[in-house]
């Protein structure tokens, strides 16, 4: 089981760095426009998440932070819901709003951070 948990987290990560990486080729060098492949990064982080926040397969005597797994949550629904607003914009044919565009890759940052910093 613990190895399960391990992949989980593998798979994870690979979220992460699919919703960061999108974001940073837009962001240095791109359009700064939203992507498909941004979404599809917070949707397997999210999943994979949500599968970590359970209580399983982790080894004796290890507590999970129940605290800090909100805290993530609440942060992935407002990249989710930024994700959302920029995407309308530019179908639009509007320019992402700065602060939305940038807020997006802050808040990616923020969570991993949360995860590796606050123990
Ligand atoms: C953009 C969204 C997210 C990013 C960038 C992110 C990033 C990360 C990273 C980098 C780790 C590895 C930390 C480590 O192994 O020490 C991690 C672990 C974890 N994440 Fe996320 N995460 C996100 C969303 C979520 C969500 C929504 C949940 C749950 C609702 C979640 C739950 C967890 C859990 C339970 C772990 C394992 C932590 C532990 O064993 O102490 N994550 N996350």
């Amino acid at each position: 089981m613990e190895t399960l948990r391990h992949i989980v987290l593998f798979v994870h990560l690979i979220g992460f760095a699919v919703l960061f990486g999108a974001w940073a080729a837009q962001a240095f060098g791109g359009k700064r426009q939203i992507t498909k492949i941004m979404d599809y990064g917070l949707a397997i982080a999210g999943v994979a998440g949500l599968a970590l926040a359970a209580p399983w397969g982790l080894p004796d005597g290890y507590e999970l932070n129940y605290v800090k797994i909100g805290v993530k949550l609440v942060v992935l629904l407002i990249i989710g819901a930024l994700l959302g607003i920029g995407s309308a914009r530019q179908k639009r044919g509007a320019a992402v709003p700065p602060a939305v565009f940038w807020l997006i890759g802050i808040l990616a940052l923020l969570n991993a951070g949360l995860a590796v910093i606050w123990r």
